[in-house]
């Protein structure tokens, strides 16, 4: 009997109505070809679905998401639209209650594409970058008093817990001894000397149990400077909430476009669904002109296929990846005129043995 994943589709905003559903596609030709079905369901949740009903998502909407195998999703975001509220009433909300501590976003340039950064090769950009992913600075831990008046005054206080310290350092670690065997902590504790010293502590600890992998720390106004210079230097990145959030953007960039960088908010011990999404927002700059880049989204689709246990499937679509920009194909955001859904059928054909029905 073949086997069936549920998966929960959530398009979000913007550009996520082009790239989710062409996402879809590859994933169902990868599908088909290793021998296993995606049962796909459409929620329209997003800033777009807040301007009819007043809210992201329904009040059931957790527990709908709840039953499916993962989450592919796109971004959400309206310029119309408060931007205070997409991460609250979406994003994190989904990040939190699902336990998904972990936002696995890997740095990796692909075949045939320049980085921005003259000589560096695909050796010389390898890594991924471990963003704790439910504490940390973005908690929305604060509130704004007087904002009108000569005494205004806001505050976000982080939050960091032991918990929430060791459980994404052993993630961090295990995976290193996957990897090249090597974790760079990326902090800033020289001057956020509670939290972030704390961190290091913690980090340290546990450190200690894995002897076999190396562990170094490193501030992040450093870090932000050798993911330019020196980016080769990079295995395991495990960094917070918010310096995570930028690291990986500039992650992006080094590969050669935002729109490559895809990601995973895992919960490892799956008790609740992970979602997957591109590093990009929703981009409403090019939405709607069928030229966004796909391929960070379609890659979020492998590490989504990766995460299920379907590993064959997920390299094929990473090969077919490299294939398509082997091959030169480029969206605009890179220099080139291909369209957003060349690209897909692109990667699509160079899947392997997959034939067209
Ligand atoms: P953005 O990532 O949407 O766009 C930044 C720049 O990169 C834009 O010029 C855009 O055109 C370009 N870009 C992004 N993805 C691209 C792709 N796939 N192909 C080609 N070009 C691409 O970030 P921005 O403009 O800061 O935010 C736009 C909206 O997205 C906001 O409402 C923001 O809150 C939301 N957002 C949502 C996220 C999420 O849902 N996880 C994450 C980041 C932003
Ligand atoms: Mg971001």
């Amino acid at each position: 009997m073949t086997k069936t994943y549920k998966i929960a589709a959530v398009n979000g905003d913007g550009i996520g109505h082009e790239i989710v559903p062409l996402g879809l596609e590859v994933m169902q030709a990868a599908a088909s070809q290793f021998g296993f079905t995606l049962d796909v369901t459409h929620f329209p949740f997003g800033a777009g679905y807040y301007q009819q009903h007043g809210d992201f998502m329904p009040a059931d909407g957790l527990d709908s998401l709840k039953k499916f195998d993962a989450i592919y999703f796109g971004a959400v975001g309206l310029p119309a639209v408060d931007d205070t509220l997409p991460a609250k009433l979406y994003t994190f909300k989904v990040r939190t209650h699902f336990r998904q501590y972990v936002n696995y976003r890997p740095v990796k340039l692909l075949a045939g594409i320049d980085s921005p950064l003259r000589n560096k090769t695909q050796q010389d950009i390898d890594f991924v970058v471990i963003r704790e992913n439910n504490e940390g600075e973005f908690v929305q831990n604060g509130k704004i008093l007087y904002p009108d008046s000569p005494h205004g005054l806001a505050t976000d206080t982080s939050v960091f817990t032991r918990q929430g310290i060791e459980q994404i350092a052993h993630y961090s670690f295990r995976l290193a001894r996957k990897r090249r065997g090597k974790v760079t902590n990326v902090t800033k504790s020289n001057t956020l000397i509670n939290t972030l010293a704390y961190w290091d502590k913690v980090i340290a600890e546990v450190a200690e149990q894995y002897p076999d992998v190396a562990y170094t720390k490193m501030y992040v106004d450093a870090a932000a400077a050798n993911f330019v210079l020196r980016p080769e230097i990079f295995d395991v990145v495990l960094t917070t909430n918010m310096i995570g959030d930028i690291l990986s953007d500039l992650g992006g960039a080094i590969m050669g476009s935002l729109g490559y960088g895809p990601s995973g908010n895992i919960n490892p011990e799956r008790e609740f669904p992970s979602m997957f999404e591109p590093i990009h927002g929703s981009a409403p700059d090019i939405a709607g002109k069928g030229i966004a880049n796909p391929i960070g989204q379609i890659w979020s689709g492998a590490l989504l296929l990766e995460h299920l246990g379907e590993t064959a499937a997920a390299e094929a679509i990473l090969k077919a990846i490299n294939t398509a920009t082997a091959s030169g194909l480029r969206t605009a955001d890179v220099g080139g005129k291909a369209s957003t859904s060349e690209v897909a059928k692109a990667i699509i054909e160079a899947l392997p043995v997959y034939e067209t029905h």
